[in-house]
């Protein structure tokens, strides 16, 4: 296993970035025509059809505006929702103790970090929320991102660059997919969860520094990976295997540890990955591993070196989020049964879960239109469920996300069970 050449010689990023975008146009853009006219992507008029033909797609995303903290319960435009759909999986975003530790926390430590963490940026918060997460999660050393999609482009371009290879599942989360093709490493992907098929890729590959990728928990299809198969294979192939775990962390494992505790699995080539806007309810991402890969990572991922530090303040507060976390087993005692409670209040509907075991639990409608019909239909009714459509999942997958909280009542799953049965007549 050894750092990828780029990373050592120097990543030549701007032409990397500027090369990347145009290839990547179709693949990550999906906008057609307009991916391929360079010259018309300027012109307003273009964008006005490519805005059209999204809509008559069925594709086209809509915001909706909340007027209340994230949860179980939320507001929008003006009427009250029971919403599943949120990463909020412990529903910790509004909890009243974190709203005090941050009020506690903006008067010690301000609001902005006013610098990168190599230049002035790099707080006490920082340092004590870096040395709790190493230690929840069971590694030697861990290191702060701003967000997910930061941490996974700094933690790929550091390793891998060209002449070295990436294995990735094909079903990835984009942050991922966006750190592979940044990297300019040769990027290898693999059917979803298919352990031969990423054993063949490994066995035939000349490259030196090989890196495998994947999500812990696949955030459309909330199914766990294979960790014991894919770690054994890192192993065997002397590979770096990076673990991306935004759905696993504090849901997963002894006191929420996350996904790799939960399989008890070590091994020097796992870097661990975990997102801190989700289970633990605020904002930020880190990864975990050992101590030089951590130092490596200070002096060369791009997105933790360029830009400005989280606010510290988000830091400590944090700091009390991953104590609820490991504190309260109950929210995920009743995570589970509300997932329970959800599964069996929804067998024998024409619509079919997928087999899930986590908070996310995907109902497959299959056509655009049909999706964007039953969450319209769910709205009516006060539920908020959001349409899952492609590019984010396959064609002919579009799907209702539903995703369960501790925050949930069993009145709360009761309702949206109701409603689909009346909805699939
Ligand atoms: C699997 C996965 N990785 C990374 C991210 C990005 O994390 P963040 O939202 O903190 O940027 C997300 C979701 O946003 C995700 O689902």
């Amino acid at each position: 296993m050894a750092v990828g050449s780029a990373a050592i010689g120097g990543t030549p990023w701007l032409c990397a970035i500027a090369g990347i975008w145009a290839q990547a146009g179709s693949a990550l853009l999906q906008i057609g025509p307009l991916a391929r006219g360079k010259q018309s992507i300027m012109h307003r008029q273009d964008l006005h059809n490519a805005l059209k033909m999204l809509e008559e797609q069925g594709l086209r995303r809509r915001r909706r505006t909340l007027e209340s903290p994230q949860g179980a319960h939320v507001l929008v435009d003006g009427k009250p929702y029971i919403a599943f759909a949120s990463n909020d999986y412990l529903g910790l975003a509004g909890h009243q103790e974190l709203i005090e530790a941050t009020q506690k926390a903006v008067l010690e430590w301000g609001v902005g970090g006013g610098a990168s963490h190599l230049v002035s940026g790099h707080f006490g918060a920082h340092e004590r929320l870096e040395a709790a997460l190493a230690g929840f999660v069971g590694q030697e050393d861990a290191l702060l991102f701003s967000n997910g999609y930061m941490a996974n482009l700094g933690v790929v371009t550091a390793l891998v660059g060209r002449g070295d290879a990436i294995f990735a599942d094909k079903l990835n989360h984009a942050s991922l997919n966006d750190a592979c093709v940044l990297s300019r490493a040769e990027f290898r992907r693999f059917p979803h969860n298919d352990m031969d098929a990423l054993a063949r890729q490994l066995e035939t590959t000349p490259a030196k520094t090989k890196l495998i990728v994947a999500d812990a928990v696949y955030s459309m299809d909330g199914d766990v990976a294979p960790i014991h198969e894919l770690v054994a294979l890192a192993d065997r192939y002397d590979a770096w295997l990076l673990l991306d775990d935004a759905h696993g962390f504090g849901v997963l494992g002894p006191h929420g540890r996350g996904t790799l505790l939960a399989f008890e699995v070590s091994s020097p080539r796992v870097i661990y990955m975990a997102t801190l806007g989700k289970a633990a309810g605020v904002s930020g991402a880190f990864v975990a591993g050992s101590a030089e890969l951590i130092e490596w990572l200070v002096q060369r991922a791009r997105t933790y070196i360029y830009t400005t530090s989280q606010p510290p303040m988000l830091a400590a507060t944090l700091l009390k989020s991953l104590e609820l976390i490991e504190r309260d087993d109950w929210r995920r005692e009743r995570l589970q049964a509300s997932i329970s409670q959800l599964k069996a209040g929804l067998a024998g509907l024409k619509w079919r879960l997928l087999p899930s075991e986590t908070a996310i639990q995907p109902l497959i409608i299959g056509d655009n239109g049909d999706a964007l019909r039953v969450t319209e239909g769910l709205r009516d009714l006060g539920l908020w469920v959001p349409a899952i459509r492609p590019p984010t999942v396959a064609p002919g997958t579009a799907r209702l996300r539903i995703s369960v909280s501790a925050a949930h009542v069993p009145d709360d799953i009761d309702k949206l069970c109701v409603a689909l049965q009346q909805l699939a007549r």
